[in-house]
């Protein structure tokens, strides 16, 4: 698959031998975009009503999603996993394929019994880390990787990844560097334990991260968002004008970071290398909890994030290295195939959104005036 193959047309040439009093002609820019249908390596879909409400806005372009298992209670056991697989499938638009790739919360109860379950299981990809209290639904996570060795090794020698939210969570640590200090506290220590074992850093959002990530032995890879590709801290602080405001609708976790470690982001997301791939971490609130006096985390972005993505790409001059990142890098380290449908974006800003509601609440979608791209079509795999 080449999504250069709609750009080649059009990329201009300088022209060279061009009389100087020639007229200038403006470079026309790229139209339409084909890409190999992406994947989501890290999506949030909720249960129930939410989850009715906000899965078709993924399924209608991404072919697979690694699915989050911080529900209230988590989804800590296969069971838990299949039966919440079910209802996702169940809440499909009709016609529509997608794959649900299923995670366990990891607790200091997950026995190596349920790691060899889950390696069985055929549906279940991946453990995820939450350390206790650092994110939404976090409170059942674990106080410290000692109480997960033996998990952790059953984990390495059936090759099931661990996928990492990536702080400390310890209140005396400022919250802008909760990451970083992650890397060296417990990330590098537990890579020397389990050199082995497959590691996705999720949602990084730091330059000492994609160092990280670029330098490590072993085979560790990390998720990108798009919102952490687009902005950095000051959407936070700041109006769509430049004067002073305060956004919840911005704040998620890992926190946006300094423009510094959001070029080093887009750097990394765009450059090629394999171990960066597309995870959304799009994460539905209602509307009143993200604007309330202690707002929760969280940055739905499920209804434009291919389109983010684009627009994040293009700016860096990297359309090109989309289909890399969004297609290709997250399957290849997961170990599976690669999606044979296909998906064509079109420069043209996306049509608004109807609100999107649940249980009578509308869930809080992160504003995006800018888009430039919007999905056109979709053809999945033949027999899809
Ligand atoms: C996520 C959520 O709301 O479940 N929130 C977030 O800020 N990203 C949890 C997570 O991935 O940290
Ligand atoms: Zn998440």
């Amino acid at each position: 698959m080449n999504p250069l193959a709609s750009q080649k047309s059009t990329r201009h040439q300088p022209a060279v031998n061009a009389p100087s009093t020639a007229p200038q002609i403006p470079e026309p820019a790229v139209q339409t975009l084909t890409l190999r249908q992406p994947d989501d390596w890290h999506l949030h879909l909720r249960d129930a009503a939410t989850m009715a409400a906000v899965l078709p806005y993924t399924a209608r372009v991404f072919a697979r999603a690694v699915v989050m298992p911080n529900l209230r209670p988590p989804i800590t056991t296969v069971d838990q996993a299949q039966a919440y697989r079910d209802r996702i499938l169940a809440a499909l638009p009709p016609g529509v394929a997608f794959e649900p790739l299923m995670t366990l919360y990891l607790t200091g109860a997950t026995t190596p019994a349920q790691i060899d379950a889950a390696r069985a299981s055929g549906f279940v990809h991946a453990v995820k880390l939450y350390p206790s209290r650092a994110t939404t639904n976090s409170d059942a996570g674990v106080r410290s990787l000692a109480e997960c060795r033996a998990v952790l090794a059953r984990m390495e020698r059936l090759d099931l990844p661990l996928l990492v939210h990536g702080e400390i969570a310890r209140a005396d640590v400022d919250v802008f560097d909760r990451e970083r200090l992650f890397l060296d506290e417990e990330l590098a220590p537990l890579q020397r334990d389990f050199p082995g074992l497959r590691i996705v850093l999720e949602h990084v959002t730091t330059r000492d991260a994609v160092q990280y990530v670029e330098e490590a032995p072993g085979r560790v890879a990390a998720t990108i968002t798009a919102h952490h590709l687009l902005y950095n801290r000051n959407a936070m602080f700041l109006g769509a004008d430049g004067a002073a405001g305060m956004r919840p609708h911005f704040y998620c976790l890992p926190v946006l970071k300094r423009e510094g470690h959001r070029a080093a982001l887009v750097a990394a997301a765009t450059g090629g290398n394999q171990r960066f791939f597309l995870g959304t971490d799009s994460a539905p609130h209602p509307r009143a909890e993200k604007e309330s006096a202690c707002g929760c985390a969280g940055c739905f972005t499920a209804p434009l994030a291919l389109e983010m993505y684009a627009q994040a790409f293009e700016r860096a001059g990297a359309l090109d290295r989309l289909e890399g990142f969004a297609s290709n890098h997250g399957a290849d380290f997961y170990g599976l195939p690669r999606n044979s449908g296909t998906i064509t974006l079109r420069r043209q800003a996306p049509a608004p959104l109807p609100p999107i509601t649940a249980l009578g609440q509308e869930i809080a979608v992160l504003p995006v005036h800018d888009a430039a791209w919007s999905v056109d079509a979709v053809t999945p795999a033949a027999g899809a």
